[in-house]
């Protein structure tokens, strides 16, 4: 496997001097004088390390390294700094924003000592999100064997929102947040009864007033295993709708987070297209057609 390491330097020399100690190596090296078009870069394909100089004009490395902690969690980020610039690295690593810091002028060694330890914790940090994502994925499943009806919907619901995630082109970790949120959007259907859920008759007012309360069961444990933001909002928020006729609190438009509103339109999308106790599926091109008359009230289709 071939990592990527992206340098950041807004002095073209020091650039090429970096990219020649690699010259013999199999990483894939990326350089750029822009810490913008860094910030790009890391959005648009994965990054193992991203070695940054401090001093740019356009923006300092360290600001650099904490916008690229939201678009790129995984990357490994190092920044490279004058020895008199030495504190502010310092500060940055003790705020867990950059893993480690390299003094200009680098020793070779050093240099490629420290890239390479950056690679290893970046192998590290894949595997444990791909730990975590096996985790989240099976306690979806988990919830799916109580209602025989959603065999797969937490998969199927997944790959709509991330197909309208893609549309949106919203960055690559809130995606990933929105497919965890997708799996888990139900979790609070582990306290409903199967016969509630499983039922085919019409719903007495107290038995959906009990299913009414998943989103907010589902969140609170959320929060209590410590999942992010993004994760409980899509949980909490995945029944609102944009009219404000919605549940659990009937929140309206835009004030209903984003990753819900999406996920939202996603779990419609597979409700409609797939056979209910109450209902026969309908075909992609009618559910396409109901969604859009629905445009509006319902979802932000
Ligand atoms: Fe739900």
């Amino acid at each position: 496997m071939s990592e990527t390491i992206l340098f950041v330097d807004d002095e073209q020399n020091i650039l090429n001097a970096l990219q020649r100690v690699f010259v013999d190596s199999n990483l894939q090296i990326l350089t750029t004088s822009s810490p913008l078009q860094a910030i790009d870069i890391c959005r648009s394909k994965p990054v193992a390390v991203v070695v940054s100089d401090n001093m740019m004009p356009e923006m300092r490395g360290v600001e650099l390294l904490a916008e690229l902690k939201k678009v790129s969690p995984q990357t490994v980020k190092i920044i490279m700094t004058a020895y008199a610039d030495l504190s502010t690295a310092l500060q940055a690593i003790n705020s867990g924003e950059v893993y480690r810091f390299i003094v200009k002028p680098w020793q070779e060694q050093e240099l490629v000592k420290a890239i390479s330890e950056g690679i290893a914790r970046s192998r590290i940090l894949a595997a444990l999100e791909r730990e975590n994502e096996a985790i989240l994925r099976s306690l979806a499943q988990t919830i799916e064997l109580k209602d025989l009806y959603t065999r797969g919907h937490c998969e199927r619901v997944a790959g709509y929102a991330l197909t309208i995630a893609g549309k949106l082109d919203l960055p690559e970790p809130l995606a990933r947040e929105i497919r965890h949120g997708s799996w888990l959007h139900d979790c609070g259907k582990i306290g409903v009864p199967e016969t509630i859920l499983n039922s085919s008759g019409k719903l007495s007012d107290q038995v959906f007033a009990t299913i009414r309360l998943h989103p907010d069961w589902g969140a609170s444990v959320a929060e209590q295993a410590s999942l992010s933001v993004t994760v409980v909002n899509i949980i909490r928020f995945h029944h609102e709708r944009y009219d404000g006729n919605g549940y659990p609190l009937g929140l309206q438009g835009e004030d209903i987070p984003l990753e819900a509103r999406i996920v939202a339109v996603a779990d419609v999308f597979d409700a409609l297209t797939t056979d209910r106790p109450y209902k026969q599926a309908f075909t992609f091109e009618q559910a396409r057609k109901i969604l859009t008359e629905l445009k509006g009230p319902h979802c932000p289709a």
